[in-house]
Order: C-alpha cells, then sequence, then structure tokens
C-alpha cells in the first residue's frame, strides 16, 4: 500500500546497521561506516548520539506493527512511553529490519533540546553530504529520496509545569514541522521518541494523514529474563514484581540491583517491607513530576491516596478546582501515562500504579 506519492531512488551508499555491531568512536560518528554488503542497495546511515543497543528480549508484536507501518508509507510514527519502557531500545531494534527501505537514516536525540532551525541545518548538511546534491530546504530531500529521521527524547521541547503537550517558548515551530511532514506528499519517514504526544498528531491521528502512534508498554513475562540475567533467585515472586513495576525494564533492572544489594537477593523481604523501597526510581520518577501543572500535581496527589481504581465522572468535592480545571488535568495525566484505565464490567475507573502512588505520597503534597 502506498501513498500516491513519486520517489525517486538514485543514490548509493556502503552503510548497514547491525545492532550487534557496536557504535563507531564519536570522531567518526558523523561518517559512514559499518559493513558493506555489495549485492544490496546502499544506505546512507547516521545513527549520531543514539546509545549502544543492549540485552534486548521480546517486542516481536511491536516491532511488527513498528515494520508494517513504515512498509505501508506512514510518514509520522510516535513511540510513546514514560522512561525506561524501551522506547530506545526498541528503535534500535528496529533499524536493521527495515533499513533496505531506506536511502539514509539519521538519528538526533534532542536531549539538549536544540532550535529547529538548527536540528534542520544539521539533518540538511547530512543529506546534502551524502547525496551530493543541494536542495532549498528538508522537505525537498523528504521527497527527492526515502529518508529515516528517528529524533529521540522529544519530551524536552515541551514546556515543564503546564499541561502535557505545550511547545516551549521558542519551540512552537516544531508543531507546523511535525505537520508538515504528515501532511505533505514524499515517501520519507519520521519517528518521534517522546514522554508526550505533540498535540498536532493527535489530530492528524484523528484526521488519518498517515500518522501512528504506538504506546510502549511493559514487558510482560519476558521481563523475567532480566532476573535471570541478573542472577536473581525466588522465581516464583518474579512475577509479583513484574506486576509492580509494570514491566519496565529500566525500573525492573534498577529494583533487582537494590534486592540484591539491600536485600541480600531475598525478593520477598524486599515486597514484604513497610513501603515499597524505590531507591534509584525515585530519581526517574522525579523527571516526570517535574514537568506537571499545579493542577496535575493536586490531581494526581488526590488519585494516589484513593489507593483504589475510582470514577472522575465528578470532580471530587475535596479537590479546589472547577470541574474542566479537573477534567484537563485528568486528561493531561493521561497523555503523560501518569494514570491507568481500569475497566471494570461497563464502568472505567482511573488509578495510579503502585510504584508512582508511592512516590506521589512521599513527594507531593
Ligand atoms: N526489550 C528489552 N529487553 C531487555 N532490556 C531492555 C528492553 N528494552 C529496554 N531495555 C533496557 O531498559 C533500559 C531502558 O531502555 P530505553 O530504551 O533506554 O528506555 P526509554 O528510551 O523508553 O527511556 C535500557 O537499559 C535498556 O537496555
Ligand atoms: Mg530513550
Amino acid at each position: 500500500m502506498g501513498n500516491g506519492c513519486i520517489h525517486i531512488r538514485n543514490i548509493s551508499a556502503d552503510t548497514f546497521y547491525s545492532p550487534e555491531v557496536s557504535q563507531p568512536e564519536p570522531q567518526d560518528k558523523d561518517k559512514f561506516h559499518e559493513k558493506t554488503r555489495n549485492s544490496e542497495p546502499k544506505i546512507h546511515l547516521d545513527l549520531g548520539d543514539a546509545p549502544e543497543p543492549n540485552l534486548f528480549y521480546n517486542r516481536t508484536s511491536e516491532l511488527t506493527t513498528l515494520e508494517n507501518w513504515i512498509l505501508s508509507r506512514t510518514r509520522l510514527i510516535t513511540i510513546l512511553g514514560l522512561s525506561g519502557i524501551g522506547k530506545t531500545a526498541l528503535t534500535l531494534q528496529l533499524i536493521p529490519q527495515i533499513q533496505h527501505e531506506f536511502d539514509c537514516i539519521i538519528w538526533r536525540s534532542l536531549h539538549n533540546a536544540p532550535p529547529l532551525a538548527s536540528l534542520q541545518t544539521n539533518l540538511i548538511q547530512f543529506l546534502s553530504q551524502q547525496q551530493e546534491i543541494e536542495l532549498p530546504d528538508l522537505i525537498n530531500y523528504l521527497r527527492s529520496y526515502r529518508c529515516l529521521i528517528i529524533l529521540d527524547d522529544v519530551q524536552t521541547i515541551f514546556s515543564s509545569q503546564q499541561l502535557a503537550g505545550n511547545y516551549q517558548p521558542g519551540y512552537e515551530n516544531y508543531g507546523p514541522f511535525f505537520k508538515q511532514i504528515a501532511e505533505s506528499c514524499h515517501n520519507s519517514c519520521l519517528i518521534l521518541i517522546s514522554w508526550e504526544k505533540p498535540r498536532e498528531i493527535a489530530a492528524l491521528e484523528n484526521q488519518q494523514k498517515n500518522c501512528q502512534t504506538l504506546q510502549l508498554n511493559g514487558l510482560g513475562e519476558s521481563a523475567r529474563e532480566i532476573f535471570t540475567e541478573k542472577g536473581l533467585a525466588e522465581s516464583e515472586n518474579w512475577s509479583k514484581l513484574i506486576d509492580l513495576y509494570r514491566g519496565n525494564p529500566l525500573w525492573l533492572n534498577t529494583a533487582a540491583a537494590a534486592i540484591l544489594d539491600l536485600f541480600n537477593g531475598e525478593i520477598s523481604d524486599f515486597l514484604s517491607y513497610d513501603s515499597l523501597v524505590l531507591g534509584d526510581l525515585e530519581y526517574l520518577l522525579h523527571q516526570h513530576f517535574q514537568r506537571l501543572s499545579d493542577t496535575e500535581k493536586q490531581v494526581m496527589s488526590w488519585l494516589a491516596n484513593q489507593n483504589k481504581a475510582v470514577e472522575i465522572s465528578k470532580k471530587p468535592a475535596l479537590l479546589e478546582l472547577s470541574p474542566s480545571e479537573f477534567l484537563k488535568a485528568v486528561e493531561s495525566l493521561r497523555r503523560r501515562l501518569l494514570i491507568e484505565k481500569v475497566q471494570k464490567g461497563d464502568r472505567t475507573l482511573f488509578a495510579v500504579q503502585r510504584a508512582i502512588a508511592e512516590y506521589t505520597k512521599t513527594n507531593i503534597k
């Protein structure tokens, strides 16, 4: 299934990526590197500051979904999830599966929140060097070649202390940029990796404009491999840990390290401790919570103290918020994936998972 755009493929290069292959030295990062396969079409690859691929379990269905979207010429893919859930690792794993589809693959982290103009200059610089052709605009390259641009840590361009998806001052032009890539005719693809969904993408998805979003959830039972690899005992308790941390590989690694260090590897001692031991997870959650608005903090605090899933059809009397402020805050917290929906028969309830509730109770008053 195509999208009707004409694709010019007339370049050659010699770069293939394999996740087992280690990354180039920093000074070589902007160059083309790695294996040459004479019989294959050639690809320009610049993984920039992408991390080294690491141990990787499961995610078969997510990889298939992403691959299918790319094969059906989706122009804008957003991968959403809490930190540590595995967005970066998944996307690195995807590259060897789909690299033959593209002329160029570029990975950039927005970790340092580059203004759009400097990001575009950087991308154009790379593309013009590889294609040995100068075109007026990034979109012209995306039309002339099949490029995959991956932008990681996109949440840095959104404001803190405001509802989710609001651009920081000076970064509002990213919105029209994403929209242009989704809407205009080309065969390239932009993957955004983020904690928050850009506002215009929700609207574009509703109009079916070649936009897709993958919300990444935990690893489920395949996270047991993490405990095997760490040499954790008491395998009968592993499922409890996975459930407690919703299969988040970074949180599970952090918990496993604390169990080995503080509890001599005894999961049951860890689980029966007076309160959930957050350890390094506290810092990871802090990064999410420092982004919240005051109204979101109030709602989180109320919800975390309910200790069960609750309805939100009425604003709780306790909260000094207007009904509309309350609903906007709930919606925004849902967009940040900090509150979960629980279906009980035909009733929809909302809850905060235990680790996040524990953090909220101790840190948000
Ligand atoms: N499928 C997986 N199997 C095993 N470990 C994983 C998997 N996905 C992620 N991890 C590990 O979990 C940690 C967090 O992953 P990462 O991709 O950086 O998360 P995110 O980008 O969502 O913040 C990393 O150490 C990574 O190696
Ligand atoms: Mg990441």
